[in-house]
């Protein structure tokens, strides 16, 4: 059998995103991080899915978390923060790890600055949620769910 019983996915939180909570709720809600961390897990579990966190503000650190990854996560859930539309080191790394990933931003980037309407990862990525809250999470577990299955 191909599929893992109860596979982990590792979801990661990029720069600034520790401050959830502080930021323009009209974008970012009212939820902060750990309290976004507990829904997602609740979501998580029922689908036989294992979620761990991790959220950093430096992008050195979190391209060698996911040189790390690789043996300890099935998949990833990624929101990179401002780094999703510059930041070439993480898109390597992120293919470096070789994981089925979904990239999961909280408010809609398509519709705000253009600047943000660039994604340097999306092309690694088997969907990308956007504007969607924290649902969008929920959809995320749900897309590699089926993927891990597939
Ligand atoms: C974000 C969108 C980014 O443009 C922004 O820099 C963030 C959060 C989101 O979740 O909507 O920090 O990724």
């Amino acid at each position: 059998m191909s599929a893992v019983s109860a596979p982990r996915i590792e979801v990661i939180h990029g720069v600034n995103l520790d401050q959830l909570g502080r930021r323009d709720p009209a974008h970012y809600g009212r939820l902060d991080l750990p309290a976004l961390e507990r829904q997602i897990d609740a979501w998580a579990r029922p689908l036989g899915l294992t979620p761990s966190f991790f959220q950093t503000n430096h992008e050195g650190a979190l391209v060698e978390h996911l040189h790390g990854l690789r043996g300890s996560a099935e998949a990833i859930i990624i929101n990179p923060g401002a780094w999703t539309h510059y930041a070439y080191a993480i898109h390597d790394a992120l293919e470096i790890a070789g994981l089925p990933a979904v990239e999961v931003h909280l408010s809609a980037v398509k519709q705000r600055e253009a600047w943000r309407q660039t994604s340097v990862i999306s092309d690694l990525c088997v969907a990308t949620v956007s504007g969607k809250g924290p649902e969008g999470y929920l959809e995320a577990l749900q897309i590699l769910k089926k993927e891990l299955a597939g």
